[in-house]
Formats: C-alpha cells, structure tokens, sequence
C-alpha cells in the first residue's frame, strides 16, 4: 500500500552536512520526495511536533534543540513507507539502532539521533498536516508507472 510519512532531518544533521546523505538513502531504496523544505522551527511547532512528550524530562531540552538552528522537513511516500522509513532510521537510542540503519551508522547519542520519522497511519497523518499545512505533491515516476501498470 502507498504510504506517506513525515521525516525531519534534525538540526545536527542539518550542521553536520548530512542532509544530501541521507536523502540519498530514502531515494536509493526507491522511495520518492513529495515535500521537501529547510525551515527554521518556532518553539510553538516544536512542541505540537512533540506533543506526545510534553510530560517527559527531556521534553524542554529537545524542544530547545528542534529549534536552535534550521532542520529539514520531508514528506517521503512509497510502498509501505512509514514501516520502511522507521526501518531505516533505526533505533531511538542510536548505540542500539543496528549497522546499516541511518541512526546506526551516522549518529551516536540520543539528544542528537539526527532524525525523526512517524511512527504510524495516524501520527504521519498529523505530522503531514503540521509541516505541510499547504499539502504534498502528487506525481508519477515513469518507474512506478511501469511498476504498477506493466505493458500499461
Ligand atoms: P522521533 O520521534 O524523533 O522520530 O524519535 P523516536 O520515535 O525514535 O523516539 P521517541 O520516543 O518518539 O522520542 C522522541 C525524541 O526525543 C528524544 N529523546 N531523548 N534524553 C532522552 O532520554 C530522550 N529520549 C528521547 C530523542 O531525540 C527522540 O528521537
Ligand atoms: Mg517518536
């Protein structure tokens, strides 16, 4: 089934360079951008973001981090994309996310695990909404056409 998920490359992976390496790992597993923005979070959207935290401990201190210097924000759709995405960003804590996923080779602390990623039909739904009040893109790649219309 075509999903869309809401990922956002954290402000450390905005400072560390990585945003072209890890778009390139969405798109080379075959995955398509249908909403794309470097923006600057208010405190305000950081906290709708988190909401689900807002009674945590470390509620403040990532609120401040989401909103210290530009992120990226994405709308990622593909074939069951919200499992796959969560897939290859990896586990929360990034010394327990397995090598080969984004967290597990690119990130080292929690505070700084580089990436968000929805976690299911619901949040992605929300958090699609959120950062994308103005809606995604809809189109057709010539590869899906043939994927899901062969001799189509
Ligand atoms: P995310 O929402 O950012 O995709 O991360 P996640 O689902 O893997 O993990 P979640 O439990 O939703 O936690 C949200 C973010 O809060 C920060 N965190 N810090 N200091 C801590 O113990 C702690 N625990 C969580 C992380 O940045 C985590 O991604
Ligand atoms: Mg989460």
């Amino acid at each position: 089934m075509t999903e869309r998920s809401l990922v956002l490359i954290k402000p450390d992976g905005v400072q560390r360079l990585l945003v072209g390496r890890v778009i390139s790992r969405f798109e080379e597993r075959g995955l398509k951008l249908v909403g794309l923005k470097l923006l600057q979070v208010s405190r305000e959207l950081a906290e709708r973001h988190y909401a689900v935290h807002a009674d945590k401990p470390f509620f403040p201190g990532l609120v401040a981090f989401m909103t210290s210097s530009p992120l990226v924000a994405m709308a990622i759709e593909g074939p069951n994309a919200i499992g796959v995405v969560r897939t290859m960003v990896g586990a929360t804590r990034p010394w327990e996310a397995a090598p080969g996923t984004i967290r597990g080779d690119l990130a080292l602390e929690v505070a700084q695990n580089l990436i968000h990623a929805s976690d299911g039909a619901e949040t992605a739904e929300a958090e699609l909404a959120l950062w994308f009040p103005e809606g995604t893109l809809a189109y057709t790649r010539e590869i899906d056409r043939w994927a899901l219309a062969p001799g189509g």
